[in-house]
């Protein structure tokens, strides 16, 4: 049951990895932003990663391939740097990946799950989740690559529930953030722990390209007071002035490019490709904040009949298809309001999914974290310029996607498919 999911997961893992690396070779060796690796690095980073984990930690194996190691190791190399190195070719890269997939696997089949690293299978799923967040990222790479479409998927949904509430208070109190028991969690969502959290009000949905339009419309870009002191500095320098790919026609309406393609920027879809500046400039404009990680994650699994934290904001049943857009099922968000089967117990839409939604909270350990099985997943991000994104996006697969789950980035990126929702401020009720 357990082997025969993690087999599975790594199989779809591997299906998205090929299909986001079937492309000319020129493309997969190119440079493509800055901001990114070339493709052929991610493919071989993917395999080099299970090498070391499946390979030689469990099973104890010596190289596959000699003296690669420090070509892939993402924190010796910047990503700029990286067409410089002699990394494996397209064909010598495909070649090392399905090698060591061919023996992980096996590795996998003989596993008793039985020590520290596999128990319950841990260490397989971290490798599909390590997977699944490189395809993301190549995901990120050909939204920036010039030139005409590679990919295709069948429109998002266009049908919103209604009607929808426009805001939810999510009353004051305990709850159980994070978790110790999720056998898939990675070091940074543990241990669980009680946290107080003052009453709120979070909206039922992520903010539209509507709503942001009149931001623009209304010198939100110009309005310094708008905008936080590092904000107003990074909006001078990147001059922003609009969500990255978005463009205007001479007759005012916006488009915007998505993987090659130019599309009318949809006013009910949510806003995506903003920096987190951007998010709480937005924010102060509308009179809300942005929500704390806290209140998201209360906001996501807290069921207000028995009080325990789910995995997601519909339950514990792994995510299908109806209740919310993940997994590059399309190549987009969803319009607001979609997706009524995965509607939280107190009204939020679309909590997973969509869009990774920025929050107020840097990203910091839970009071007993314990770094595991490495310092370089989470530990050396602690303290560092980052701020915490929740809840996955139209290009995350299931797997790397829960109500536990912690993404964080700097403040300043946008090539991530992020937007936000606002939260607000409740007054307190009076003591009786
Ligand atoms: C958790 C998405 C920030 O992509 O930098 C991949 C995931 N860690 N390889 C990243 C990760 C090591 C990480 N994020
Ligand atoms: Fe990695």
């Amino acid at each position: 049951m357990l082997r025969d999911r993690l087999e599975r997961d790594l199989e779809r893992a591997r299906a998205r990895t090929c299909s986001l690396t079937d492309i000319d070779d020129d493309e997969l060796v190119q440079q493509h932003s800055p901001l990114m690796s070339p493709l052929v690095w991610d493919l071989a980073h993917i395999a080099n990663q299970e090498e070391r984990w499946l390979l030689r930690e469990v099973a104890g194996r010596g190289p596959v391939c000699q003296g690669i190691d420090e070509l892939y190791d993402a924190f010796l190399h910047p990503r700029a740097s990286r067409t410089a190195l002699p990394l494996l070719g397209p064909s010598d890269a495909r070649r090392y990946a399905a090698q060591v997939r061919d023996l992980a696997q096996k590795v996998l089949q003989s596993n008793n799950f039985d020590d520290d690293l596999t128990r319950d299978g841990f260490v397989f799923s971290m490798i599909a989740q390590h997977e699944q967040q490189h395809d993301e990222t190549m995901l990120a790479t050909h939204q920036l690559r010039a030139g005409p479409p590679l990919l295709d998927a069948p429109e998002a949904p266009r049908e919103a529930a209604s009607p929808v509430c426009e805001r939810v208070v999510i009353p004051a109190g305990e709850f159980e953030m994070g978790t110790s028991a999720d056998r898939s969690a990675l070091d940074n969502e543990k241990p669980v722990h009680r946290v107080h959290v003052p009453a709120f009000a979070l909206d039922a949905v992520p903010v539209t390209n509507r709503s942001f339009t009149r931001f623009i419309e209304d010198g939100g870009y110009r309005r310094r007071d708008l905008w936080s002191d590092e904000g107003w500095a990074h909006r001078c320098e990147a001059g922003l002035e609009a969500p990255q790919f978005w463009h205007r026609e001479s007759d005012g309406r916006w488009w915007r490019r998505s993987f090659g393609r130019e599309v009318p920027v949809h006013p009910d879809e949510p806003v995506v490709h903003v920096c987190f500046h951007e998010a709480d400039a937005f924010a102060r404009w509308a009179g809300a904040r942005l929500p704390s990680e806290v209140e998201w994650e209360k906001a996501a699994r807290w069921d207000p009949e028995t009080g325990r934290s789910r995995r997601y904001p519909w339950g514990d049943d792994d995510p299908g298809p109806e209740h919310a857009n993940l997994g590059q099922r399309h190549l987009g968000p969803a319009v607001v309001g979609a997706y009524p089967a995965g509607v939280s117990p107190l009204g939020v839409y679309q909590l997973i999914g969509d869009v990774w939604e920025w929050t107020s909270s840097s990203f910091e350990p839970y009071p007993g974290f314990r770094a595991f099985p490495y310092r370089e997943y989470s530990e050396v991000f602690f303290g560092g310029d980052f701020r915490v994104l929740r809840g996955g996006s139209f290009g995350t697969d299931h797997v790397a996607c829960r109500g536990t789950f912690r993404n964080w980035d700097h403040p300043v990126r946008r090539q991530i498919f992020a937007g936000f929702r606002l939260a607000h401020d409740v007054a307190k009720a009076p003591d009786v």
